[in-house]
């Protein structure tokens, strides 16, 4: 079955499909990158601690289509995945990432395909980030096509318990409640702790 579903799309299709991906994650990198610098030489502080971005590879783009029991052609993983490219923004503050948000949704060329605030409303077991999928112009001999680029951002506390819950619990479908009860509390222990700095701390 699995066979069936994925020899239609071989690696030089996987390389062809991801080279505009890669561009539009470089573009937003950019956008990202100047900003840092805008932002140290206008308010004299630092929004972001760092920034890591990835293409998804052939097997998660697969193994995604097949969990979505959707063929994988070229087009099907076109219309169905927004993370293809993904970039990851790690922020000092909450406020950091408001801010951030707020200035590339200003910027005219980027388009805004999917917005979700897992910072208000979290997921249920505890995850929280904020995470926007923009549409980057990538341009052609023949005209433009816009890219799809998810954006998570999130801050330092957000991003060390969604890292160990990675590790240990997401998409391993374990039902090991006693474990998902214990993050539940991480994710409120690390709430009220980053509250707290951010209280003291936050511009
Ligand atoms: P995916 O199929 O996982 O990409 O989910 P989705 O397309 O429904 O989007 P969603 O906004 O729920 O999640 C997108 C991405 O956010 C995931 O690929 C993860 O990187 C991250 N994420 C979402 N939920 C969780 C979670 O519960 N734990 C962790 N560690 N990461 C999460
Ligand atoms: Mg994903």
């Amino acid at each position: 079955m699995e066979k069936i579903f994925k020899n239609q799309f071989t690696g030089m299709d996987y390389i062809q499909l991801i080279q505009p991906y890669g561009e539009a994650n470089k573009n937003i990198s950019t956008r990202l990158d100047t900003l840092i610098l805008d932002y140290k030489l206008t308010y004299h502080s630092e929004p972001i601690h760092h920034i890591q971005s990835r293409i998804k590879t052939k097997e998660s783009i697969q193994d995604k289509l097949i969990r979505k029991k959707i063929q994988v052609t070229v087009d099907n993983i076109k219309n169905e995945l927004n993370d293809i490219a993904g970039i990851r923004v790690i922020c000092y503050f909450i406020q950091n990432i408001y801010a951030i948000v707020e200035i590339l949704k200003k910027q005219s060329d980027l388009i805004v395909i999917k917005e979700c605030n897992y910072i208000n409303e979290p997921k249920p077991n505890g995850y929280r980030s904020y995470h926007i999928v923009f549409g980057v112009p990538v341009y052609y001999v023949n005209g433009k096509e816009y890219f799809p680029v998810e954006v998570q951002f999130r801050t330092m506390a957000m991003d060390l318990w969604a890292s160990m819950e990675h590790q240990m619990c997401y998409k391993k479908n374990l039902l090991n409640s006693e474990r998902n009860n214990e993050f539940r509390q991480y994710a409120q222990q690390l709430k009220m702790l980053e509250e707290e700095i951010e209280d003291r701390y936050g511009e």
